[in-house]
C-alpha cells in the first residue's frame, strides 16, 4: 500500500489559516487614509512587477488536458477518446429527450421562482435521489436513517463528504483503489484526509486484483474510510462480481471500515438502475453506516448542470439529524447553497411515472450503444489479427476500456493517427462509433506491431 503524495493541508493548518484571516490585524489599520493608495503594491501606476510574477504555470489537468490538445489538432480524422462524456453514433453530444421535456415543463410553469434553495438543496430531489440509489423500499429510508444533501455533481458530493469526515470522523485515513479516477486523491487530500491506496487492478490479467484488495483492506487500520466505485470502475472498467462484493462487505464490516461509495455511473454500466446500485444496497442492507456520492452527469447527461447528491446512512434517526446539521455547516461557507435548475430537472423526471420510464429507456439505449462499441472494436481487432488477447474489451464494463496500451503507444497513436486518450491507455467507449472503429483498430494495430 502506498501513501499518495499530496499537497494536503492538515485540518490543523487549515484552521490556523482561517484563524489568521479572522485576526483583527487583517482588517483595516486605524488611521490608514486614502492617500496611501498612491504607489501601493497592487496599484498599476508604480512601474513595479505583478505581485503574482513568481507564479509558475500549472500543468493541464491530465484528463481535461486531452481535450485541450484535441481542440488544437486540425486533422479531419481526429478522434477524442479522452473525455468521459457520451457521444451519439454521429459523434455528437446528447441531450436526453426526457431532459428536454422536463425543461419545457419547468419553463411553462409560471409559478416557479428563482429564490435561493436551502443549504441542503431541493427537498424533493434529495428524497428521490436517496430512493434511486438505495431502492424505493429501503428500510433505511423508512426508518429516517438517511440524510441526503444536494451537491455540485459527483465531485462536489465527494468533497462535501470528505470535508465532513475530516472534521467529524475519528479516522482521517481514506483508502482509494489503485488506480482510480484522477481527481479522487486531490479531492480527499484537500478535504483534509490522509490518502492511501489499496490494490485493485492486475495488469497481468487485466482484471480485478482480488487477493491484493483483500490483503490491503485486511491490513488497513480499524475504522479507516474506504472509497469504492459503486459500478463501472473508472479507469479500469473492472468491477467485483456479486460474490466478491459480498466478501468485501464482510471483511470491511468485520474490521469496522467505513464505506464511501462513488456512484457516478448508475444505469450507465449495465443499462439497469437497480443492477448498478447492487453493491451499495448490499452494504446498506446489513444495517451499517455508509456514505454515497451520486452524480447525474452521465446517466441523465446533465454534465454541465452539476447535479449530484451526498447521502449518509446512519444507525438511527437521531444521529442522522445531527449529521445533517453538521453537513450544513460544511456547505454554507463553501458555496452557501446549490443551484436550482439541474436539480429541478432531475426531480421532475424522477417523480413522474412516464418521464421516469422514458428515462430508463434512453439510459439503456446509451449503455447498449457502449456495449455494442466494445463488441465491434473487439471483433475488428480479431479480424485484423492484431497480436494480443483483447477479450478484456468485452469483459470490462461502463464508459471506459483500460486497453493495456502503454504511454509510448498512446503517444504514437496521437501523433500518427490523431487519436486522443489519457496516457494510461484508457479510452472512452462512449466517444467511439461504428464509423470510427476502423480508424481506432488501424491505430491500435500499428501501435502494437510497431518495431516487431
Ligand atoms: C469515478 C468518478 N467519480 C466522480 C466523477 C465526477 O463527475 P461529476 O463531478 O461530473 O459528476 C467522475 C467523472 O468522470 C467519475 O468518473
Amino acid at each position: 500500500m502506498h501513501t499518495q503524495q499530496s499537497p494536503s493541508p492538515s485540518p490543523d493548518r487549515r484552521l490556523s489559516v482561517l484563524a489568521r484571516h479572522l485576526e483583527p490585524s487583517s482588517v483595516a489599520v486605524e488611521g490608514h487614509s486614502n492617500h496611501s493608495i498612491v504607489g501601493a503594491p497592487t496599484s498599476g501606476n508604480d512601474g513595479k512587477q505583478s505581485v503574482f510574477s513568481h507564479i509558475v504555470r500549472a500543468p493541464e489537468d491530465p484528463i481535461l488536458g486531452v481535450t485541450v490538445a484535441y481542440n488544437k489538432d486540425t486533422s479531419p480524422v481526429k478522434l477524442n477518446l479522452g473525455v468521459g462524456a457520451y457521444r451519439t453514433e454521429e459523434g455528437k453530444p446528447l441531450v436526453l429527450n426526457v431532459v428536454r421535456q422536463a425543461e419545457q415543463l419547468l419553463v411553462n410553469d409560471r409559478s416557479r421562482i428563482k429564490e435561493y434553495l436551502p443549504i441542503t438543496g431541493l427537498a424533493d430531489f434529495n428524497k428521490l435521489s436517496a430512493k434511486l440509489i438505495l431502492g424505493a423500499d429501503s428500510p433505511a429510508i423508512q426508518e429516517n436513517r438517511v440524510t441526503t444533501v444536494q451537491c455540485l455533481s459527483g465531485t462536489g458530493s465527494l468533497r462535501v463528504g470528505g470535508e465532513f469526515l475530516a472534521q467529524h470522523y475519528h479516522q482521517r485515513t481514506i483508502y482509494i483503489p489503485q488506480p482510480t479516477w484522477g481527481n479522487h486523491t486531490k479531492i480527499f487530500a484537500l478535504a483534509g484526509l490522509s490518502v492511501k491506496s489499496y490494490r485493485y487492478y492486475d495488469p497481468a490479467t487485466r482484471g480485478l486484483h482480488f487477493q491484493g484488495l483483500l490483503e490491503d483492506l485486511g491490513s488497513a487500520p480499524s475504522g479507516a474510510i474506504v472509497l469504492l466505485h459503486a459500478c463501472a470502475h473508472n479507469p479500469t472498467g473492472v468491477d467485483p462480481t456479486k460474490d466478491q462484493w459480498e466478501q468485501i462487505r464482510r471483511l470491511m464490516r468485520s474490521k469496522g471500515l467505513l464505506p464511501f461509495f462513488d456512484s457516478a455511473y448508475q444505469g450507465f454500466a449495465s443499462g439497469s438502475l437497480d443492477t448498478d446500485a447492487q453493491s451499495v444496497r448490499m452494504f446498506v442492507a446489513d444495517g451499517g453506516e455508509v456514505l454515497v456520492a451520486q452524480s447525474y452527469a452521465k446517466n441523465m447527461g446533465l454534465y454541465g448542470e452539476r447535479v449530484g447528491a451526498l447521502s449518509i446512512v446512519c444507525r438511527n434517526a437521531d444521529v442522522t439529524s445531527r449529521v445533517e446539521s453538521q453537513l450544513k455547516l460544511v456547505i454554507r461557507p463553501m458555496y452557501s447553497n446549490p443551484p436550482i435548475h439541474g436539480a429541478s430537472i432531475v426531480a421532475t423526471i424522477l417523480k413522474d411515472r412516464n418521464l421516469y420510464h422514458e428515462w430508463t429507456l434512453e439510459l439503456k439505449a446509451m449503455a447498449d450503444r457502449i456495449i455494442r462499441m466494445r463488441q465491434q472494436l473487439f471483433d475488428a481487432l480479431r479480424a485484423k489479427g492484431t497480436p494480443g488477447d483483447w477479450s478484456h474489451i468485452i469483459k470490462q464494463i461502463g464508459m471506459f476500456t483500460f486497453t493495456g496500451l502503454n504511454k509510448e503507444q498512446v503517444a504514437f497513436m496521437t501523433k500518427e493517427y490523431h487519436i486522443y486518450m489519457t496516457s494510461d491507455g484508457r479510452i472512452s467507449m462512449a466517444g467511439l462509433s461504428s464509423r470510427t472503429v476502423p480508424h481506432l483498430t488501424d491505430a491500435i494495430h500499428a501501435a502494437v506491431t510497431r518495431g516487431r
